[in-house]
């Protein structure tokens, strides 16, 4: 991808929905025998992943792109095996494993794969499954899971958002009630639990993080539409705060965007939400202030907009400090910005960033899909053209990102077409 400096961005944009949420219920529909309808589905790699993958277990898929309507037929599904060459391409996969058990008592799949933001591993999963009786081997690169399920109290040590996810699906048809004890409560969990409740599924969450599932003996297929993308709009926000500009994201959920928000408007830029917090209109500071801070499972600020947010601060007047909490490898960016100027030291997980006046295009590399965000941003505001490797990240969590920010006003061509 080449991009090239740009004035400041203007324009009205809408979102896709959320990758993080379509990828989920995907996997969920795996519960029902029939036909299901998700709408407002982004046409981003990712997406087309887990339908080779659905496909692969004998569903029967068709994805209309330009309606953004994926039908999911399950009546066909015939495999428990999830082949490597499937797996290793998106860890987003393993999500499957909850769905399966539930349903056919058995999942055999080989170990996961996914962006290169630290070790990842699946422990929690595991840990869940077996407290409901799963009996788990490991035989070369796969995972043998089998046995009927029961309820159980399952403690989640870290409020991780696959493991609850992963948890409640298999407990969706699990006989008794299932309690899921710190669980994530992500915007994307909150949907897949607004997804299995219309499937028939008996969800409750009670304060302050604890989610009840009592089982029930089939879920029936429906047609659901998927949230927006809350960490494309942050993406599209922190671009125009960065180039300059103005945007108005008329589906935004700003209600489920508020320390990001918040931080926008700490730098200096100015913030309208619509009417119950749904629609973001945001106008560039010119002389924006650096803010620090650190991630945090929902509802405190999201990884997943940590390093887009550092190219802000790169540029930004004082210093910042941002400390990465959630993944201990999630700032493979900082090299790349340090490669085109910004002035950056990591000690552990907390980068210290002091503002420059200028960063400098420069050939580099995106390792996930939200770096791959920050280096096209980082790309828009340096001087001279910046060239980004890697491009399938990009597409793999965005669906027309590129086209929105051109119709924004950005230079953006792609070279070459990658194989992925
Ligand atoms: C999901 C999102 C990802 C987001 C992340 C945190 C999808 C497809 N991806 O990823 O975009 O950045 O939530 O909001 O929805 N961990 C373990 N053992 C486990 C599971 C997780 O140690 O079994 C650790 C992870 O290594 C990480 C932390 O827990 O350090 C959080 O991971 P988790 O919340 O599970 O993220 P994902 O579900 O993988």
């Amino acid at each position: 991808m080449i991009i090239h400096p740009a004035a400041s961005l203007s324009g009205t944009v809408s979102l896709a929905g959320a990758k993080n949420a379509v990828l989920v219920s995907m996997a969920s529909c795996l519960l029902v025998d029939g036909v299901s309808v998700l709408t407002n589905v982004p046409a981003s790699l990712d997406v087309y992943q887990m339908i080779v993958l659905l496909e692969s277990l004998g569903a029967k898929i068709s994805f209309e792109e330009i309606a953004h309507r994926l039908t999911i037929d399950t009546t066909t599904v015939n495999q428990v095996t999830v082949s490597p060459e499937i797996m290793r391409k998106m860890r987003a996969s393993v999500l499957v494993m909850g769905p399966l058990l539930a349903r056919y008592q058995r999942a055999h799949i080989a170990l996961p794969g996914g962006c290169l933001i630290g070790l990842r591993p699946i422990d929690y999963h595991l840990r869940g499954f077996a407290k409901m009786g799963a009996i788990i081997e490991t035989q070369d690169q796969f995972l043998n899971a089998t046995g009927a399920l029961k309820a159980t109290n399952f403690v989640l040590e870290y409020p991780s958002v696959g493991a609850t996810e992963n948890v409640m699906m298999a407990a969706t048809l699990t006989s008794g009630t299932t309690k899921i004890i710190n669980a994530a409560l992500e915007p994307e969990v909150l949907d897949l639990i607004a997804f299995l409740r219309a499937m028939g599924a008996m969800i409750e969450i009670t304060p302050p993080a604890t989610i009840s599932i009592t089982g029930v003996s089939v879920l029936r297929p429906v047609e659901y539409a998927i949230l927006p993308d809350r960490l494309e709009a942050g993406t599209l926000l922190a671009t125009v705060a960065a180039t300059g500009g103005s945007i108005t994201i008329p589906d935004a959920p700003a209600y489920y965007m508020e320390v990001f928000l918040e931080k926008l408007v700490e730098m200096g830029h100015s913030i309208i939400c619509g009417d119950k917090q749904v629609g973001i209109t945001m106008v560039a500071s010119k002389n924006p202030r650096a803010v620090s801070f650190k991630t945090m499972p929902y509802p405190g600020f999201p990884t997943d907009l940590q390093a887009p947010m550092m190219v802000l601060q790169t540029v930004a007047c004082g210093e910042s400090i941002i400390s990465e909490t959630v993944f201990e490898n999630r700032l493979l960016h900082v090299r790349e910005l340090q490669r085109m100027g910004a002035q950056i030291t990591i000690n552990g997980t907390t980068a210290t960033i002091k503002g420059v006046d200028q960063l400098y295009g420069a050939q580099v590399i995106a390792s996930d899909i939200r770096s791959s965000a920050a280096l096209v941003i980082a790309g828009l505001i340096a001087q001279g053209q910046t060239v980004m490797a890697g491009i399938h990240h990009f597409r793999r969590g965005y669906d027309q990102l590129e086209t929105k920010l051109q119709q924004l006003g950005a230079v953006i061509a792609i070279e070459q077409k990658e194989v992925w």
